[in-house]
This record gives C-alpha cells, structure tokens and sequence, in this order.
C-alpha cells in the first residue's frame, strides 16, 4: 500500500499478464504522481491497452499489483473504479442514441441521478464543446465529435484519474489539434494518463513519459531527459577544407570523440563526428582544425531527436 504518500495517484507494481503463451505485460512497475498528464507510449502490441485494462478493473492481472489513489484494484475495485474515468482504445459508443441520452445512459451507470446528473451533463458538454450536438444521434457525428462524446461521458463523474487510449487515433490533423488542446485544459486539474505509439503525441501533451516495449519499461523521464539520457546521441556536423582521411585521423584524436566519417567533396570534406559523452567538445574540434591550417566553413552540434531514442529503444 501507498496510501501513506499522498503524491502518488497510481502504484503499479511487479505487474505481469499472460495471455497463454503471449506474455503481454513484465514486471512493470511505475508511479503515476498527482497532477501529472502521464504519456504512456510504445510501438503497437507493446502491452500498454491490456495494462489499462487491468488497472480499471476489466481484467485480472497474472501477477503484481495496483493501488489508484491509496486503494487496491482487486480488494477495492468499486473505489478504484469510482476514482477512474477510462476512455478505451476506439472508443465504443452506442450509435443510435442522442448524445445527451447516452452521457445521461452513462451517468445512471455510474450511480448518478437527477439535478447532479443533469448538471454535471451541460458542464461537460461545455468543457467538450459539445453544446451544437446535444440533440445529434451518436452515429452521425464525425470521428472528432464521437471522441468527444467519449471524453464527456470518462469525466462525467468528476474522476481523480483519467486514462486515454490512443485518443486522437482516426482523427485528422485539425481534429487532433483540438483533442490535444482539450486533453492540455483537462490536464491542468486532473490527473491523466495518456497512452499512445505515437511520440509526438506524447511529446506534445505529456509531463513525463514512460516508454515501453514487449511489455517492459525501456525509458522514463520528460522528453529533454529522454533525449539527453541517450549519451550517444551528440553528434557535430564540419566541412572542412582538406583531405578527408587526414581530417578523420586528427580528429579521432580529439578527447572526447568515439568515431568520425568524411566524405570528400572535391577540396572539401563533409564530416561527422560522434561523442562518448555529452560534453561539449565543439572548441576542441575547432582548434584541431585551426591548428591543422585547414579551412572551416561549418561546425554545427546536432542532437539525437527523441523520435531516434524512441526506435533505439523500441526496434526489433
Ligand atoms: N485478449 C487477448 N488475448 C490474447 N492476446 C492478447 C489479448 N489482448 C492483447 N493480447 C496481446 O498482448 C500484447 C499486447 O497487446 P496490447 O496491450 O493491445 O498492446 P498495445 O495497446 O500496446 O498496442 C499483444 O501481443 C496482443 O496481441
Ligand atoms: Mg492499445
């Protein structure tokens, strides 16, 4: 238990689930801390639907466990429910009723009832902005609409905690730019976990990411430390007027560089060199060059982007 650290909405730990031979989650075990917008990210098949799965209570897990807000998911599965708003992975909603019938239809599922359930239905059609589609059957309403009805009906019983699966999936770009907007206002007083195989998506919305792959954790961190964690990923970029294997081996002397490639463009050779660490070495390649008498026109640091950290890690 968890309770005790009043940080902490979600502890997840040790969890493992089998699907006979398939062994979908590993010991996965992380925090969700209180007023986080949490990306939970990895490629297709990585474990993250079925890991939701688990923490809201639709399925068992093989092994581990959960607490959400202080309480167990299998010895206090209403409490936990109660805490959880859960937009599912291609969000099923019932095509022939009204949107307003449904969030209602949703609400009475919820326990809810009367004045407070009315009421609570015309805040989140405003938060939503759903206020032109009350009186629209479900079935009709674009795919930006529908997750939006989605939203509505996960916030309706105001939850500490609301999980997203892969909640821009089908939309266009426009679509997801409001979605994101929306889940960024939501973000700001609640508690979200945001599941995707999408980086930018996470890298846009989230305060911290987890990465995962064949149901392991691989990577945590903001997206600046995800990026700087890879130690690899510094790199400089040189033109330089010379011969290009003279170039590669004085520069291989440098401290600092693990390996250099030049390839020769007439007088000039384009060069790359790659780092041990992430020390700026920049001055240090530059004096070589000077104290070489060659030519420099172009000396640029680059850095790995967060996408090459993410199929580093997830390849394969
Ligand atoms: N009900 C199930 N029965 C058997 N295998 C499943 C079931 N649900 C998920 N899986 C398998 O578990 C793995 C993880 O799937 P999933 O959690 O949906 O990944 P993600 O949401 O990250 O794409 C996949 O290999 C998937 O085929
Ligand atoms: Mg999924």
């Amino acid at each position: 238990m968890n309770g005790s650290n009043g940080s902490v909405m979600m502890d997840v730990r040790q969890l493992n689930k089998r699907f006979g031979d398939v062994h979908a989650v590993r010991d996965l075990t992380f925090q969700v801390k209180k007023g986080e917008v949490f990306g939970f990210l990895g490629p297709n098949g990585a474990g993250k639907t079925t890991t939701m799965r688990i923490v809201t209570c639709y399925i068992p897990a093989s092994s581990g466990t959960i607490s959400v807000g202080g309480h167990d998911t299998v010895e206090h599965s209403l409490d936990v429910r109660k805490k959880i708003g859960y937009l599912p992975e291609n969000n099923p909603l019932y095509n022939d009723m009204m949107v307003t019938e449904y969030l209602k239809f949703a609400g009475e599922l919820r326990g809810m009832q009367g004045d407070k359930l009315s009421s609570r239905i015309d805040e989140m059609v405003q938060v939503c902005g759903l206020a032109k589609m009350t009186g629209r059957e479900i079935g009709k309403l674009s795919k930006g609409y529908r997750q939006r009805v989605g939203l509505a009906q996960a916030m309706l019983h105001d939850p500490d905690l609301l999980i997203l699966d892969e909640p821009t999936s089908g939309l266009d770009p426009n679509q997801i730019i409001e979605i994101r907007e929306l889940i960024k206002k939501i973000g700001r007083e609640k508690t979200v976990i945001y599941c995707s195989h999408i980086l930018s998506e996470v890298s846009a919305t989230c305060t911290r990411i987890l990465i995962i792959n064949n149901g392991s954790p691989v990577a945590t961190g903001t997206a600046e430390e995800l990026t700087s964690q890879m130690g690899s990923g510094n790199q400089y970029v040189l033109r330089v007027r010379g011969s290009g294997p003279d170039i590669e081996a004085k520069l291989q002397g440098v401290a600092g560089v693990s390996s250099v490639s030049a390839s020769q463009d007439n007088e000039w050779a384009s060069v790359r060199v790659a780092c041990e660490g992430n020390e700026d070495i920049g001055e240090s390649l530059f004096r070589c060059v000077v104290d070489n008498r060659w030519s420099l026109a172009e000396l640029k640091r680059e850095r790995a982007s967060l996408e090459e950290v993410f199929t580093q890690l997830t390849r394969g």
